[in-house]
C-alpha cells in the first residue's frame, strides 16, 4: 500500500509535481489547483490560470525522482543493469547494503518479494526511512546495522554492496546467499574493485564480470538532432558475482 499522493503532470512539457497532500489546494508555477479539484476523481484538472494538469497515480519512477538525495545515489541505468543481469522478480529475496538514500534497495523492493536494508550511518538511515516512507512499499526491512558484522538472512537470492569496504562483507555474502545466488558489487573507483576481488579467492563467489556503463542523451529538438554537449562521464563499476 502507497501513501495517498498524486502526481500533477504540466502538458506539453512533462513537468512534474507530487501532491502529498490532497486536502490542501496546490501551487504550481501556472496557478492554483484547489482541493476539490484534485479530490474530483478527474484525469484532467484546471489551474486558477486555465492551465490543464493531467492528475495520477505516481508511478514508481514519479516517486522515485522525489527521493529525497543525501549520501550518492545509484542512477537508473546501474540500476537497470543489475536487474536485468540478475533477473531478480517477484520471488526474489535480497539483501541491500549500504543503504544510503534508498535509490537502490526501493528499486529493487519494486520487483521482489523482501529487500533487508543495512545502513550504519544515523543520518542516512533517516533519510533512507523517509524515503521509503515516501514511496510506502512494506516489502522492505531496514537495520541500522554494520553489515560488516554479519548477515543474519539465509538463503538469499541478490546481495547489493554500495560502500566503501565492500571486501568485509564478502565472506558474510558467502555465508547467506543461496547456491547460484548473485553478489553485485558498486564502486566508484577501480583500485576498491580490485581489493574486493582479491577477497573472493578462496571462496565460492565467482567473478562473472566488471561493467562501466555510459550513458549519453542527446538533444531531439525540431532541426536538432545530436548528443548533448555534456555528458555524466564517470559513476561507477559494477561487479557481477556468483556462488557457485
Ligand atoms: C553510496 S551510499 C549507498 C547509496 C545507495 N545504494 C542508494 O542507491 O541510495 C553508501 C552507504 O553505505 C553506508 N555504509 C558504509 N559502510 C557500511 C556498513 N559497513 N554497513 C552498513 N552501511 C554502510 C554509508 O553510511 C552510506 O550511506
Amino acid at each position: 500500500m502507497r501513501p495517498i499522493q498524486k502526481i500533477l503532470i504540466e502538458p506539453p512539457t512533462g513537468k512534474k509535481y507530487l501532491v502529498k497532500d490532497l486536502e490542501e489546494d496546490f501551487h504550481t508555477s501556472r496557478g492554483i489547483i484547489p482541493k476539490k479539484e484534485l479530490a474530483s476523481g478527474k484525469t484532467v484538472v484546471t489551474s486558477s490560470k486555465g492551465q490543464s494538469f493531467i492528475l495520477l497515480q505516481p508511478s514508481f519512477p514519479d516517486l522515485w525522482e522525489n527521493l529525497e538525495r543525501g549520501p550518492q545515489v545509484l542512477i537508473q541505468k546501474d540500476i537497470g543493469l543489475i536487474l536485468a543481469k540478475t533477473g531478480v522478480n517477484k520471488d526474489s529475496v535480497v539483501v541491500d547494503a549500504g543503504g544510503g538514500s534508498g535509490s537502490l534497495c526501493l528499486a529493487l523492493a519494486n520487483v521482489c518479494k523482501e529487500v533487508t536494508v543495512y545502513e550504519n550511518n544515523p543520518e542516512h538511515f533517516r533519510i533512507l526511512a523517509k524515503n521509503v516512507a515516501l514511496v510506502g512499499f512494506k516489502q522492505i526491512k531496514l537495520k541500522q546495522e554494520d553489515i560488516a558484522k554479519g548477515i543474519a538472512e539465509k538463503e538469499v537470492d541478490l546481495i547489493t554492496l554500495d560502500l566503501p569496504e565492500p571486501w568485509k562483507v564478502t565472506k558474510h555474502a558467502e555465508k547467506a546467499l543461496k547456491v547460484g545466488g548473485f553478489l553485485v558489487v558498486y564502486l566508484p573507483n577501480l583500485l576498491q574493485m580490485k581489493e574486493f576481488i582479491q577477497s573472493t579467492r578462496d571462496t565460492s563467489i565467482t567473478i562473472l564480470e566488471t561493467i562501466e556503463l555510459l550513458e549519453r542523451k542527446w538533444k531531439i529538438d525540431d532541426r536538432i538532432v545530436r548528443p548533448e554537449f555534456e555528458m555524466l562521464g564517470h559513476t561507477g563499476f559494477v561487479t557481477f558475482c556468483r556462488k557457485l
